[in-house]
């Protein structure tokens, strides 16, 4: 019988890039996404496979328990991939709640309902909690991460991720769940919404619109590849060691200005324009609330126990990424529209 792996948050940027990744590579697996569509879910970024026989598309919120409880029983699944998040820190500060509960009990509820279906034989069985760097807090001007820095999480984002980094490890502890985390900088690459600061600045070029940078852009990011990350979690997924935590990074450090002017040259050469016209774009304007200054991964661990690294140059990623934002108009025009937010009844009701 084939293995049920459930992803949650497959419709989202780096869960599109799993499932396709999972579907692709392993027909001896059920792949189910269970995502419930919020702005930042978006069905288009499956296209490509989502009729192929191995992957199942499922509507649902992670934080209804009695929902999640049936899905459970009904599929009786062998691993999780947990990538169901509110994502963006600027919301967060806006909304915190809809992070406390997406995040930490939608996390709950997940880890509740795979404790009640695999009590009885928790072998060869996996939860897979997908994190982020930012739990760590902000680092000055030299170190970076290690899987040993003490958490000190300084958004309702982090604090919200870092609150189920806890949880999930604490259902390891008390009740022997067969977990494993990863903790990954910032990524980028195709399908990500386009509130997040690279397609921002990709589609606000495009329309001559300011690119706005908070406070004097001297933050720092590591950027990664998403489909980078997607083969990290593979890897950590299949070897990986229960109730560990792996550290996932780029090794590629910005400050957000030099990132965005990076960005610029490389747009007015694609858009054939006097180089230096969109870095008259530039606008600084207030700072994030409590921005981190500089995020910075030691993925020393993964690549000695699991050999994993960043397989792509930032160079040729970043150069694949803004052609595919130039090349795919109708993805963004469709969610600068809300078109996007028509897929599911238009392809999934009617089946
Ligand atoms: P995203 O915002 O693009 O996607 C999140 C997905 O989760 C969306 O499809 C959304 O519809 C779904 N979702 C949200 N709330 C849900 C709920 N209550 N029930 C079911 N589905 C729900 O996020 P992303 O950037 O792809 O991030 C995925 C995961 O990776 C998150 O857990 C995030 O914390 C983590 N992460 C992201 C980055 C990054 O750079 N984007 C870096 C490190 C870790
Ligand atoms: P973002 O893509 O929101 O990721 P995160 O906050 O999770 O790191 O932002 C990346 C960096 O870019 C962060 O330091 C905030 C900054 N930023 C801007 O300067 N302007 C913007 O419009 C956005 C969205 C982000």
């Amino acid at each position: 019988m084939k293995k049920k792996i459930l992803i949650t948050g497959g419709a989202g940027f780096i869960g599109s890039h799993v499932i396709r990744l999972f579907v692709n590579k392993y027909p001896e697996y059920q792949i189910v996404n269970l995502d419930t569509l919020t702005y930042a879910g978006n069905l288009e970024n499956l296209k490509d496979i989502d009729s192929k026989p191995n992957y199942t598309f499922v509507k649902g919120d992670i934080t209804n328990l009695e929902f999640v409880t049936e899905l459970f029983k009904d599929f009786q699944f062998d691993g999780v991939l947990h990538l169901a998040a509110e994502s963006h820190v600027d919301r967060s500060i806006s909304d915190p709640l809809a992070f406390i509960t997406t995040n930490i009990v939608g996390t709950v509820n997940l880890l509740n309902a795979a404790k009640e279906i695999w009590k009885d034989n928790m072998e060869d069985k996996r939860f897979y909690h997908i994190s982020t760097d930012e739990v760590y807090g902000s680092l000055g001007e030299i170190g970076k991460f290690l899987e040993t820095t003490p958490y000190d999480p300084r958004s309702p984002y982090s604090a919200s991720k870092a609150s189920s980094d806890h949880l999930v490890r604490a259902y390891f502890h008390t009740y022997n769940m067969p977990v494993v985390l990863s903790n990954c900088s910032n990524n980028y690459g195709s399908n990500q919404f386009p509130e997040k600061l690279i397609p921002l600045v990709i589609n606000n070029i495009k329309n001559s619109k300011p690119l706005p940078i908070y406070g004097k852009g001297e933050n720092v990011r590591d950027w990664l590849f998403v489909e980078d990350h997607a083969l990290a979690i593979d890897m950590i997924y299949h070897k990986g060691k229960t109730g560990e935590t792996y550290n996932i990074g780029g090794n590629n450090e910005w400050t957000n200005i030099d990132l965005v002017r990076k960005l610029c040259d490389i747009m007015d050469k694609k858009l054939n324009q006097e180089i230096g016209t969109s870095q008259k774009l530039i606008t600084f304007v207030k700072d994030r609330a409590g921005h981190d200054l500089r995020y910075a991964i030691d993925a020393t661990k993964i690549k000695n126990e699991l050999g994993w690294e960043p397989s792509i140059q930032f160079e040729e990623g970043f150069e694949q990424t803004i052609d595919w934002y130039l090349e795919n108009t109708n993805w963004l025009e469709n969610i600068l529209s809300g078109d996007y937010e028509k897929y599911y009844e238009q392809q999934y009701e009617k089946r």
